[in-house]
């Protein structure tokens, strides 16, 4: 079965062209971040404005890199939430319309499912059950997967993301926008351990996650060391990252040793990051833990994880209809 994803949930506008689940024929991502970027973040208006500009030639230019011709498409697969809701109205109405006029069945996929879905688009790909961490720019989530739609919320953060905590950070660092990959390339020139920034919500059995004290502790390191050298900066980074990267895997390898789960997955825009991955592989090697994480471009947004979870969906019959309408926040469980 060959279907058509389509991702808008937030600042970049994809389409891919995905092969029963798996097989990815093509994957096109349009990043507004040159827009975004002089404002510190993402405009919810603009990205709207813009998802209008690019969806048509987006789904055209995958529809051809797929060598594939539009009565090849067997199903379409569209994010339905959480994100924009400006934003998802477009590629959610696109594809709904595209559907209708091919008269074909169309899913309207949930964002974080899809992101643990983008863990089976690799060539290793974690068995059921496994704990899934969808960690991004709006979510730090935990999960305990038992089946390909089956998702136990376990835990998540109280209130910023942590992808939003490197965002904040790298703004107050003036890094720029994402912050993510800016601090992980700053941090490694620099022993992440000088530094001491607060680690929030460590006792046994919490899987919640707050990330607002790590944020404001170097908020005040900044006030109070103004006139910081690039040098300081790299080192405020790399500390500042290693709070993250510290909270995130002690979490996983608990949720794991609480579920009596031998994998771990890590998906979302922060699981790009090498640092993280490789010191939380490190970590459950030790308790015999396997860890999954995405090829670094199927780590943020895409329409191939939308496709692949869509897929599914098509196959167990669950449909969207003509009156379904997006919806900016949910949770999964
Ligand atoms: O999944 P994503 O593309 O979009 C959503 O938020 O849904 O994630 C974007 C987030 C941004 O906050 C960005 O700073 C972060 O992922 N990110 C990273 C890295 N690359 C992207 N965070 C840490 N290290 C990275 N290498
Ligand atoms: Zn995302």
């Amino acid at each position: 079965m060959i279907v058509l994803g389509i991702e808008s949930s937030c600042d970049e506008t994809c389409a891919a062209i995905v092969k029963d689940g798996t097989d990815i024929l093509s994957s096109v991502i349009a990043s507004q971040i040159d827009v975004h970027h002089k404002y510190g973040g993402v405009v919810p208006e603009l990205a709207s404005r813009m998802h209008v500009e690019a969806i048509t030639p987006v789904v055209d230019e995958a529809i051809n890199k797929a060598n594939i011709i539009l009565e090849d498409i067997d199903a379409v697969a569209a994010t339905r939430g959480p994100g924009l809701i400006g934003a998802l109205l477009v590629g959610f109405s696109f594809a709904k319309s595209f559907a209708f006029a091919r008269q074909l069945p169309f899913a309207g996929v949930n964002h974080l499912e899809a992101h643990i879905y983008s863990l089976f688009l690799g060539n290793l790909k974690p068995e059921f059950p496994f704990i899934a961490l969808v960690v991004s720019g709006g979510h730090t989530n935990i999960y305990h997967v038992t089946s390909y739609d089956h998702f136990e919320l376990m835990g998540q953060t109280r209130d910023d993301a942590a992808g939003e905590a490197f965002d904040k950070v790298a703004k107050m660092l003036k890094l720029g926008y994402p912050g993510g990959p800016v601090i992980e390339n700053l941090a490694k020139t620099k022993d992440p351990c000088v530094i001491k920034f607060p680690r929030a919500l460590l006792e046994k059995g919490n899987f919640d996650f707050s990330f607002s004290g790590l944020k404001s502790s170097v908020a005040r390191y900044i006030h109070d060391n103004p006139s910081f050298t690039k040098d300081e900066k790299a080192q405020i980074a790399a500390s500042f990252q290693e709070a993250i990267i510290d909270v995130l895997s002690q979490k996983l390898i608990r949720a794991a040793q609480h579920k009596n789960c031998r994998r771990i997955g890590v998906s979302g825009g922060v699981s790009a990051n090498k640092t993280f991955v490789n010191k939380l592989s490190q970590k459950a090697k030790y308790k015999k833990i396997d860890v999954f994480a995405p090829a670094i471009e199927l780590c943020g947004d895409n329409a191939a994880m939308i496709a692949a979870r869509g897929y599914t969906m098509v196959q167990q019959g669950q449909l969207c209809h003509l009156d379904h309408d997006v919806f900016s926040r949910t949770k999964i469980d």
